[in-house]
């Protein structure tokens, strides 16, 4: 529900351009999308090891931590898997304009939300990495057994299972953990924030 209010967004004294130029690089989300096991939240962190080796100012949000606090009222249903991403998105775009590269992990399934999302927080700021991990491949490696229990039908609505996953069209990366390595998989998303000009500065700076 949107509030009726008289609230005015307050601009600080100390902008974005302060803080990215304080970091030495311009802040963005990498928002990785893919079915559950796909190897999203994997690699999320291991590019967030290499940027924070770097020197970069970052954050991972991922699926598994954000659903048991600021969404935790949230279930997997259409509706509240939109609202999901919904918070999610705002508070990576609360996070750009903090100077951090944020990168987030969540299944989001449904392409219109991504679409969304990449208005909010405009198309230069929104690096879109499709996780492309064929479905059997997840389903075996079945880490916490999600998907054995949707085939058993004690889990409903389970994504790629019997929910939907609507496949990037226009992504920024595709990565294929079932094909490349953690570490191969990293070195596309740092040529690709390279070839973005997102660390730039640093290296300029040679920090
Ligand atoms: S999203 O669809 O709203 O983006 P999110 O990434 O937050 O999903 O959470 C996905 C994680 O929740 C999965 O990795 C899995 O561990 C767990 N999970 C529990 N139930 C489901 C379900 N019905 N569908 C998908 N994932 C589920």
């Amino acid at each position: 529900m949107r509030a009726e209010n008289n609230v005015v967004w307050h601009r600080g004294a100390v902008s974005r351009e302060d803080r990215e130029r304080r970091n030495g690089h311009r802040s963005a989300i990498i928002w990785f999308t893919g079915l559950s096991n796909s190897g999203k939240s994997t690699v999320a962190h291991a590019v967030e090891e290499k940027l924070f080796a770097m020197g970069c100012s970052t954050f991972v949000f991922d699926g598994d931590n954000v659903r048991h606090g600021l969404c935790e009222d949230l279930s997997f249903s259409r509706e509240h898997r939109i609202e999901n991403i919904r918070r999610i998105g705002h508070m990576a775009k609360l996070f750009v304009e903090a100077g951090t590269i944020a990168i987030t992990a969540f299944i989001s399934p449904f392409r219109a939300d991504r679409e969304r999302l990449r208005n909010l927080v405009g198309n230069r700021d929104f690096i879109e990495v499709y996780c492309k991990c064929p479905v059997e491949v997840c389903e075996q490696r079945d880490v916490k057994g999600h998907y054995r229990r949707a085939r058993a039908g004690e889990i409903k609505e389970f994504t790629g299972i019997s929910s939907p996953y609507e496949e990037p069209e226009n992504p920024d990366l595709v990565i294929d953990t079932s094909v490349d390595t953690v570490e191969e998989c990293v070195g596309m998303v740092v040529s690709l924030l390279n070839e973005r000009n997102i660390l730039k500065e640093m290296l300029l700076s040679g920090k």
